[in-house]
């Protein structure tokens, strides 16, 4: 089969499609045939040179992919069954969804609600996965529709999916964007309002900031999540599950002590059975509401995949990018 493969030997990284054989790691693997990949800033993050993301020197890339079942064992995923394919180390340690066709575990592979194609499933992808378990996971918290809530990194990913998902569910999404040049594309997919990545907050000589957000999600990490938790309101939550900008978080107590403001951790890769089975039946329950299509960046094919990788690690994507692997 076709596959694009990460391979680095004595510090060569190379990059490109090629013809490999699928292989199960274990004897009850799901063969599932892909439809279409997404690129996630993970991917990007897997195919730089010494990584520290990746954990072998060379597999198929792509964290997720959707597509049908081919072959399986398991009597709760037979063969022609819709799926999405994500999380564990899934093209981070083993062979990944930039193929024709992948093996998971049965533990990575989510049914598809009937609302939900195996295009619209990679549209949604780990990144929009991510960005409902973060509406989920503020909603859990307390957090009830009507209210502004802050989205940042609003054309990548994570961020517009999230605008997307708060709107169809009744709430009022800021966008905190670098790009102003997007603010009309923000606003069509549901943004109340835009704002700049430096306007999340205000009086940068005192050590709280003006109580603006009842709830925000952020995939920035650094600075941008200090910002965030010095101006959530009293009660509020930050949903945090990237580090664009950085893996360090310098902050005080006094927002946690002083406005009783919560910092929930978002993982998607080892969500368990019922976070993912929760997390994709709100998907189904909101997919007649999203219009899929502007979510699209572009669509490749596996020999177009490396560059779309570095203009993901540049942060110039609008939505998601899809990797089409039946595509010449
Ligand atoms: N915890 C999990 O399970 C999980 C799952 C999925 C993703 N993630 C993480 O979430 C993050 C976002 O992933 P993604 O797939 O949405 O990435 P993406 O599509 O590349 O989007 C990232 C966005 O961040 C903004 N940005 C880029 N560089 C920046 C910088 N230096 N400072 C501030 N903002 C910057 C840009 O948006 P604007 O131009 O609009 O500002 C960009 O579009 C990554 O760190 C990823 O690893 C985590």
């Amino acid at each position: 089969m076709r596959a694009f493969v990460v391979d680095e030997q004595d510090g060569q990284l190379t990059l490109g499609a090629t013809d490999v054989e699928p292989h199960a790691t274990d004897s009850d693997d799901v063969l599932v045939k892909v439809d279409l990949s997404g690129v996630n800033y993970k991917d990007a993050l897997v195919a730089m040179a010494k990584s520290r993301v990746r954990r072998v020197p060379s597999l198929v890339g792509g964290v997720d992919a959707a597509g049908v079942i081919a072959e399986s064992l398991d009597p709760n995923l037979t063969v022609g069954t819709r799926v999405a394919v994500h999380g564990g180390n899934l093209g981070v340690g083993r062979d990944g969804g930039f193929a024709e066709y992948v093996f998971a575990p049965s533990r990575f592979i989510n049914v598809l609600p009937d609302s939900i194609s195996t295009r619209h499933a990679m549209v949604i992808g780990t990144a929009g996965f991510s960005a409902m378990e973060s509406v989920l996971a503020l909603e859990a918290h307390g957090l009830v529709a009507g209210v502004e809530v802050l989205v940042t990194g609003a054309t990548g990913g994570v961020g517009s999916l999230a605008i997307t998902f708060l709107a169809a569910r009744g709430y009022s999404p800021v966008a905190s964007t670098g790009s102003p040049q997007e603010s009309s594309w923000l606003e069509e997919r549901g943004a109340a309002r835009v704002i700049g990545r430096d306007e999340i907050s205000d009086k940068p000589d005192r050590v709280l900031a003006s109580e603006r957000w009842a709830g925000a999600i952020d995939c920035i990490g650094g600075d941008t999540l200090q910002q965030i938790l010095r101006s959530l309101c009293y009660g509020g939550a930050v949903a945090a599950s990237g580090l664009v900008a950085g893996s360090d978080l310098t902050t005080t107590i006094y927002p946690f002590i002083t406005r009783a403001v919560s910092l929930i951790g978002i993982d998607s890769v080892e969500a368990t059975a019922s976070t993912r089975s929760r997390v994709w039946t709100a998907l189904g329950q909101i997919a007649h509401k999203v219009d899929f299509a502007p979510l699209v960046d572009r669509e490749v094919s596996l020999g177009h995949v490396a560059d779309a990788l570095e203009i993901v690690r540049k942060g110039e994507t609008r939505g998601r990018i899809l990797v089409n692997p039946n595509k010449g």
